[in-house]
């Protein structure tokens, strides 16, 4: 049975479950998330914070009916809470989230053939399976899909399965392709080394999905390597380089005829709890950079030390991917490239689009929620 013990001096409430543990409920936050005062429907909060004293108190905490039954000493309010909702929500440990999904790391030793993958039939048609596959793309930051309908809307009808699309100033869905006056380094047939895309954007892009149409030019072969394995690695080896690169600004930039989108990033972005949340590498739109003079030396060192490590065989994976295959990956994560082709030799054409972070959680947290209730 669930016990209760009020501390009033220490203005929590107590509680110990029957499987042993416990956990300090403060007074405010028991009264801020009371069942009563969120909408029925939507489950927004509508109780207003600033309705109550700062120092109101429990006078009552009994458990009745498998429920936790609190008298509040403000104005009699009476607020019942279920002791396993209590349970999940104790302070400190973190709400759990079904799209919480640890990374886990690859390096260039990571065979193609054991990457994620799944058909494009099952993916469309199948929400357990797109669930299993989300799961999974996320952990690796890199998946593949095949079977892909030779229809250049395929590889946008499987994103808006997953969410809807993020606009860029490339449009709603980009074709890579060689074409004359292009704007973009990936308009023509050349290399590119690996780089997450639209690094001057105020928020990259988070999940990219390229569809190969065509791929049929000598060349054309695809390079990755996982971002946040090169920065752990670096953490490690380097950890004056790791520093810079995680507290130093630098300008990206991108501009033609119609745009001209700039802005200043970390190329290692760590979230508020030190952790890896994305990185920021693109030599082709790196800007001038404009840091003091005295401290440019040690950043280039810094700079040039996680280039290097984009290009060794140690982290980078390298494939091909043919027509009717389609990659997805973490832009904000997984860095991508590839070897020149030449165009006289045959077609390649790619479509893309991109899905953001958020949207793709929120798809795997509702898939869940179908699958647990
Ligand atoms: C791009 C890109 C990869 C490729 O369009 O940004 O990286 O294989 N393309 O052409
Ligand atoms: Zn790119």
């Amino acid at each position: 049975m669930t016990q209760l013990d009020l501390r009033g001096d220490d203005r929590v409430l107590h509680v110990a479950w029957p499987d042993g543990t416990s956990a300090d409920f403060p007074f405010l936050w028991l009264r801020d998330n009371c069942p009563s005062g969120f909408h029925p429907q939507t489950q927004e909060r509508e109780f207003d914070l600033t309705g109550i004293p700062a120092n109101i108190a429990v006078t009552q905490a009994s458990v009745d009916d498998g429920s936790i039954v609190l008298t509040w000493d403000d104005d009699g309010h009476v607020s019942r809470y279920d002791p396993a909702w209590l349970h999940g929500h104790r302070p400190g440990i973190g709400l759990a989230d079904p799209a919480r999904i640890e990374p886990v790391l690859w390096r260039g030793d990571l065979a193609p053939e054991s990457l994620p993958r799944a058909s494009a039939d099952s993916l469309m048609s199948r929400d357990d399976a797109l669930l299993e596959f989300l799961i999974e793309t996320k952990k690796t930051g890199l998946a593949i899909v095949d079977g892909m309908a030779n229809d250049e809307d395929a590889g946008m009808a499987m994103a808006r399965r997953v969410g809807f699309l993020r606009e860029t100033n490339f449009g709603t869905t980009f074709e890579v392709m060689s074409k004359p006056n292009p704007n973009n380094l990936a308009y023509t047939s050349h290399a590119l080394p690996l780089h997450t895309d639209l690094a001057n954007q105020e928020l990259p892009p988070g999940f990219q999905f390229l569809h190969f149409l065509a791929n049929e030019a000598q060349g054309g072969g695809s390079t990755f390597c996982d971002g946040f394995a090169v920065a752990n690695d670096l953490r490690e080896d380097d950890p004056e380089a790791f520093e810079l690169l995680s507290v130093t600004p630098v300008p990206f930039r991108f501009q033609d005829e119609d745009y001209d989108i700039r802005r200043h990033q970390l190329v290692i972005d760590l979230d508020p709890f030190g952790n890896l949340q994305e990185l920021h590498f693109n030599a082709h739109l790196a800007g001038i950079f404009d840091l003091p003079a005295d401290r440019m030396e040690a950043y280039y060192r810094a700079y040039r030390k996680i280039m290097q490590m984009t290009r060794s065989k140690s982290h980078v994976m390298t494939t091909r991917l043919e027509s009717g295959e389609m990659v997805i990956f973490d832009n904000r994560r997984v860095l991508h490239g590839r070897t020149a082709f030449d165009p006289n030799t045959g077609f390649r054409h790619l479509r893309g689009c991109y899905v953001d972070r958020g949207e793709f959680d929120s798809r795997i947290r509702v898939l869940s929620r179908k699958k647990t209730g």
